[in-house]
């Protein structure tokens, strides 16, 4: 899941949320010359065009430099509240479909892990480095950081990547509540959670910087580079898990198709059967040192498209959508 936070600095609803702000302290601190804003449920730090976390900061600040990419990675890259427990789901269960039988909650760690924890994030939340230079090849992997923050040999070890985004509207609205959801001090207004998100401000974001990136690189490299939307999966999650199961070089065979193993994949790992097991219902994880828990329940809302219109009026869709337009001009990319 989305690194959570440690900070709950106290918001002024006097300030306004969104102001930019930066410390003093330069000399002894570079980071601490980065512009920083507040307003989600953690402060947010710009690193190299990118809004991340401010306490993940020097976590993410180490994947460039020290994550050593093997050339038969898999990494799974997410905007955050695209549906990332989603895809982590599916690649897990189509890579690891030889080693697990399905039905079997004793042996299938789906039925009783969340998807979360069974993928790690390059670099955090049990995928620190270290850690990953154990793991044996070939390594199902996640990170959310955009392609500028992975290091070059990514690009160079030719390592697969599949990428998933959502449409502008929806991600946003997944956005605001879950932020709400894991926020420890006060909640982010609607209005301002807008405001930010189309100022770029939002964690991982601009958004139109992350989309534009792997999407350039899916055009560029697409044996490589899978670039997929979430209302793809949504509209025919069969299709997707097909053409995923063959780009990530374990292709259904006749008979697995026949049987309807793609099928059970599906199901398996459709928002009804994950959202109703009992560890996605009731557990949940400690982040930071215990001082927060993120219920795995926070990660499936509704799973479903076009919830915009039952949070933003039709002016602020219409906004989001010119700047969606705006911003893919020319780039092919659309929503
Ligand atoms: P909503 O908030 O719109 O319901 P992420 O995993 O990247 O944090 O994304 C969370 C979004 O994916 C949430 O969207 C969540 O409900 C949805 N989601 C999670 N699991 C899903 C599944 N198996 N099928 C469809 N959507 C799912």
């Amino acid at each position: 899941m989305e690194q959570a936070q440690v900070e709950t600095k106290e918001k002024d609803s006097n300030n306004p949320p969104a102001a930019v702000s930066s410390e003093t302290n330069h000399d002894e601190n570079p980071i601490a010359t980065l512009p920083t804003r507040e307003g989600w449920s953690t402060p947010l730090i710009l690193y190299n065009n990118c809004w991340l976390r401010s306490h993940m900061l020097t976590k993410f600040m180490l994947v460039k430099e020290n994550f050593k990419p093997r050339h038969d990675d898999i990494i799974l890259a997410t905007h955050p509240k695209s549906g990332t427990t989603w895809l982590k789901a599916l690649a897990f269960t189509i890579v690891n479909r030889s080693r697990y039988a399905f039905a079997d909650a004793e042996h299938n760690p789906l039925l009783t892990r969340n998807p979360q924890t069974l993928v790690p994030f390059i670099g955090a939340q049990g995928g620190e480095l270290d850690h990953l230079e154990t793991l044996p090849s070939p390594r199902l992997l996640a990170t959310h950081l955009p392609f500028s923050l992975l290091p070059s040999a990514v690009t160079t070890m030719d390592c697969r990547i599949v990428y998933l985004c959502r449409e502008p509207k929806d991600g946003f609205i997944s956005r605001w509540h879950f932020d709400n959801k894991i926020a420890q001090g006060a909640k982010i207004d609607l209005n301002t959670a807008f405001t930010m998100f189309c100022e770029g401000c939002s964690p991982f974001g601009p958004f139109w910087d992350h989309y534009l990136q792997y999407w350039k690189e899916s055009l560029q490299r697409p044996q490589e580079v899978r670039f997929l939307r979430y209302e793809e999966i949504v509209s025919d999650p069969l299709k997707v898990v097909r053409d995923l199961a063959g780009f990530l070089g374990v292709p259904f065979t006749e008979e697995e198709e026949r049987s309807g193993v793609d099928q059970e994949m599906v199901r398996l790992c459709s928002f009804k059967a994950l959202s109703s097991l009992d560890i996605n219902r009731n557990g949940g994880v400690e982040r930071a040192e215990g001082k927060i828990f993120i219920r795995y329940s926070a990660l499936f809302r509704q799973g479903k498209t076009g919830d915009w219109v039952n949070h933003m009026s039709k002016d602020m869709g219409e906004k989001l959508d010119r700047l969606v337009e705006d911003k893919f001009k020319g780039s092919g990319l659309k929503f």
